[in-house]
């Protein structure tokens, strides 16, 4: 039985600078990375764990809790290497919904446990960093929505599904990056809410005859890159192609190659001729890319594009979850119940 899951932390990664007052680390008390070993450990107070062990240990509990891991394509590398899946909103929404197992681990942030949850209420869900929440969706709450619903009582209400569940309660039908053009579509009314992503509405506005009608929130990563950017990195990778992600401003998307959810740009950059992308996303999507196509070279449209929610997960925190069973997402059935409806309603959607 190797101890240290529960305190034990990430190393350092993504180019987050912390500054040592001197090489020993066992003398830090609390989470603190431990860049001076020559492999991948952790550490707690006085006790070390060799990454592999705690790998190890992770496919123990796995087993014992009859748990399948999912993991977001913006997780950082080793928790997407541990996953049993890895990828997009709507692919891990689908594997929520279809999945045997009795424990759902989710390494995402807590939107995403909670449309686990919703789908399965009879499973446990836990999300091993409890404070991982996407600022997004905390940009609109049911009763602000309740008030714009009345306003145009004929919209149908689409939720992106970076959404509370109470949101999603109040909503007609969910949609995510990957099929909210085709969500849309799908709805006989003729004006259509869209919450809580002004700029994945504006985008998808471009698509249908239907009126728009956005809600002003937006993503604190993706609204970060600008046209600047994108000349910047096709004057340094002239033959790359641009992909960029539909949380993007207007301004951005207009200079861009092509539109896609996270998968649809791992996909893309594989099927595609092109040998060289520029991604307009959150970088942990590099290490999918490197994985599933390690031929192509992709190249960050900007390195400061970290959402520091998805990566508060990590390997001890994946361990200690399995290990208590705890922190578990519940959504009262009351909430659940229309939210569920709204998420199977886009869970049909082909
Ligand atoms: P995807 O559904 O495209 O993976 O996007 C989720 C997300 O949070 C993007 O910021
Ligand atoms: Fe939310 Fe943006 Fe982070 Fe996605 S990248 S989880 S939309 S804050």
């Amino acid at each position: 039985m190797i101890h240290g899951c529960e305190h034990a932390v990430t190393r350092l990664r993504l180019g987050i600078k912390v500054h040592y007052n001197n090489g020993v680390s066992h003398t830090r008390q609390g989470r603190e990375p431990c860049i001076f070993l020559p492999c991948r450990f952790y550490y707690t107070v006085g006790i070390m764990v060799e990454e592999g062990a705690l790998r190890e240990q992770i496919l123990a509990l796995k087993e014992e809790r009859d748990a399948v891991i999912l993991a977001h394509n913006y997780q950082v590398d080793e928790v997407q290497e541990i996953a049993d899946i890895v990828g997009d909103s709507l692919e891990l929404s689908r594997a929520a919904a279809s999945l045997e197992h009795a424990t759902i681990v989710f390494c995402g942030v807590d939107f995403m446990a909670e449309t686990a949850a919703i789908l399965s209420p009879e499973k446990t869900v836990l999300l091993p960093a409890a404070d991982a929440c996407c600022p997004m969706a905390e940009m609109v709450n049911a009763g602000e929505l309740e008030v714009l619903c009345s306003r145009f009582p004929d919209a149908a209400v689409v939720a992106y599904v970076n959404t509370t569940a109470e949101v999603k309660a109040v909503s007609d039908i969910c949609c995510t990056s990957a099929n909210a053009v085709k969500v849309v579509e799908s709805l006989s009314e003729t004006q259509v809410i869209v919450v809580p992503d002004r700029n994945l509405a504006r985008y998808v506005a471009r698509f249908t005859t239907k009126e728009i009608i956005p809600w002003e929130g937006y993503c604190i990563v993706h609204e970060r890159f600008t046209p600047e950017d994108v000349r910047r990195e096709r004057a340094l990778h002239p033959s790359a192609e641009v992909l960029v992600h539909p949380e993007c401003r207007p301004d951005v998307i207009d200079c861009a190659d092509h539109v896609f959810s996270t998968s649809g740009m791992i996909q893309h950059a594989c099927t595609s001729p092109s040998g060289e992308f520029i991604i307009g996303t959150e970088i942990g999507i590099l290490h999918g890319l490197s994985r599933k196509c390690p031929e192509k070279r992709c190249y960050p449209l900007s390195n400061r594009a970290i959402c520091i929610n998805m990566k508060k997960t990590d390997l001890p925190k994946v361990c200690a979850a399995l290990e208590r069973m705890e922190p578990q997402i519940r959504v009262p059935e009351r909430t659940a119940e229309p939210a569920r409806r709204a998420i199977e309603r886009m869970l049909a959607v082909r």
